[in-house]
């Protein structure tokens, strides 16, 4: 069973940059082979990781209404559309969930989703899934457990307060986690001092601090990958030196 990494945490954080420097870590550290898994409807992992996206799940769920062949289980279509959003990158694959359900009801789908994601990523030693904001839908999405939960948060009290709130939520959800990592990203100089403290009484452990770091800035002003970041990177370097300690 590969290791599982999920991305949380308040909007625009940095959960998808550092979602793409913990693949960066793992393609540096050849631990490999890599699935990344895009579960925020806005995706755009794909495009710190320089991947175009053909196919998504969302797609494959869509056409399970028109597109069944007659005669095929909608099981087997199922597991060929989602072989077919498999997206192939450099030394990872790229899974993009897509869009939300439109209206109607897709338990159906989504309970042939989950388990074929769970087949497929029997395939892999690393997952990877960048999220939104919220959690619920990483219960939607996989059964399995994940083995580190990386919250993201900026250095914001609202940061740290949705940081919190996504501990406690994932104490009601049924999906096991392993280890979890507040990591605080873009941060100028030290940590206020205000922020330090919000943090021990929330009863919260800081695993880490990511500083903001003007290429990642200028990388994403060029629209390029992450994947191209020079050694040397500052954000690079801090990431790689948390991680290290936490994925096996
Ligand atoms: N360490 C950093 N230094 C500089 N800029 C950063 C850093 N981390 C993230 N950013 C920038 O912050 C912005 C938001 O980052 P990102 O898209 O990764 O956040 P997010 O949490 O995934 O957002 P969303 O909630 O919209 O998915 C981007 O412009 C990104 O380049
Ligand atoms: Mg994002």
């Amino acid at each position: 069973m590969g290791f599982t990494v999920a991305l949380a945490g308040k909007g625009g954080v940095g959960k998808t940059t550092i979602a793409a420097l913990a693949i960066l870590y793992l393609l540096r550290k050849n631990k490999k082979p890599i699935l990344a898994v895009d579960a925020d409807a806005n995706s755009n992992l794909n495009e710190l990781l320089g991947v175009e996206v053909t196919h998504t799940v969302g797609g494959a769920r869509e056409s399970l209404k028109t597109d069944v062949p007659s005669g095929m289980p909608k099981d087997t279509f199922m597991e060929y559309k989602i072989q077919e959003a498999v997206i192939e990158g450099e030394g990872f694959d790229l899974l993009v969930m897509g869009r939300p359900e439109g209206p109607g009801c897709y338990c159906f789908p989504n309970s042939i989703i989950k388990r074929y994601i769970e087949i497929l990523s029997k395939n892999y030693s690393y997952l990877v899934i960048d999220n939104e904001a919220g959690m619920e839908h990483i219960s939607r999405l996989t059964a399995r457990d994940v083995d580190l939960l990386i919250v993201v948060s900026d250095p914001s009290t609202r940061g740290i307060l949705t940081a919190k709130r996504i501990y406690d939520l994932v104490k009601e959800m049924e999906i096991r986690v392993g280890k979890s990592l507040l990591l605080i990203n873009k941060v100028n100089g030290n940590l206020a001092k205000e922020i330090v403290d919000m943090v021990d009484s929330m009863g919260l452990t800081l695993g880490g601090v990511v500083p903001s770091d003007s290429d990642i800035a200028k990388f994403d002003l060029a629209q390029r990958s992450l994947l191209e970041l020079p050694n040397g990177n500052k954000a690079y370097d801090y990431v790689s030196g948390i991680l290290k300690d936490y994925i096996p």
